[in-house]
């Protein structure tokens, strides 16, 4: 899938361009039926909301799970990416976020470069995100909100917060919120929900600056979001596990596009469980690990 001059343009002004019913019913149907499964086991790879059981977020399901596997090479998701970086992409990180209904707790304000550049050490932000909702999202299961255009300020002030939700997060501040929405156009147009069908597709940039209220509806919000990396920008520092931050920098090989109708053989190298490795952890950047190795 290419992207036109006209799309090239709305994202480079935006930040973000959304494709409502990207995938049919059909296509979408195997990764649904797929997520209650995912979810009920008990590994380290399900995050749950703090304090409940619900899922907040699964990691990693593309090294485990064969519709999601198939999914995280699919053309429609990975082409336009390929396309806006000029560069081959890997996978940073895969996620199955839940937003359960009633449940389904905030996702705070925040850039996603930020967490890449100060954990990962993810030297630019040549990454990007595509999200696809596997339910259908309204303006009252928990949508995600975007300051459009706050891409263009590059990485911004963010603070560690650890206790907010059950997942450490480099969050924006208020004032700072306040201001990048007033200049988005305060309330005509300062702040933006994608909302439609399951099968929509968003493809926003690693800047962006959004969240996610929480989820008091009685309608589930699963989405799955691809990170893809620009392989010559991979991370240089390994201080988050491996099933959240990837380690394997291996260009993603796209399969046909009718790949989630027909079953495409995948590699699924955690299947029989995440090997000791993908727990491990290390603070030390890359270059200093290579030379003391
Ligand atoms: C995210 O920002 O990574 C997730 C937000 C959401 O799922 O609402
Ligand atoms: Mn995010």
């Amino acid at each position: 899938m290419r992207l036109s001059k006209e799309q090239l343009e709305r994202f480079d002004r935006e930040g973000y361009l959304f494709f409502p019913g990207q995938f049919t019913p059909e296509e979408t149907c195997a990764l649904n039926h797929a997520v209650p499964e995912l979810y009920s086991r008990r590994e380290a790879y399900n995050v749950r909301e703090k304090g409940k059981d619900a899922v907040r977020t699964n990691f990693a399901a593309h090294m485990y799970s064969e519709p999601f596997a198939r999914l995280a090479r699919h053309p429609r998701m990975i082409g336009p990416v390929m396309d806006l970086f000029d560069e081959q992409v890997y996978m940073h990180q895969f996620k199955i976020n839940g937003k359960a209904a009633f449940e389904g707790d905030v996702w705070q304000w925040h850039q996603d470069y930020g967490t890449w550049l100060n954990d990962d050490m993810m030297p630019t932000e040549r990454a990007m995100n595509v999200a696809i909702f596997l339910d259908d999202v309204n303006e009252h299961n928990g949508p995600l909100m975007f300051i459009p255009g706050s891409h263009k300020k590059g990485v911004v002030e963010a603070k560690h917060d650890l206790t907010t939700t059950s997942y450490p997060l480099w969050t924006v501040d208020n004032a700072l919120i306040e201001t990048l929405v007033d200049r988005a156009g305060g309330k005509d147009g300062g702040i933006v929900s994608p909302k439609g069908p399951a099968g929509s597709m968003i493809l926003f940039h690693s800047c962006l600056v959004h969240a996610s209220g929480s989820n008091l509806s009685p309608w589930h919000r699963v989405s799955v979001y691809l990170s893809l990396c620009a392989v010559s920008n991979h991370i240089r520092r390994f201080k988050r596990p491996e099933f959240i931050a990837h380690r394997d920098f291996t260009a993603i090989e796209m399969l046909p596009d009718d790949c989630l109708l027909k079953d495409y053989t995948v590699d699924l190298p955690w299947k029989d469980g995440l090997p000791a490795s993908a727990l491990q952890t290390s603070s030390v950047p890359f270059d200093e690990m290579k030379k003391a190795a």
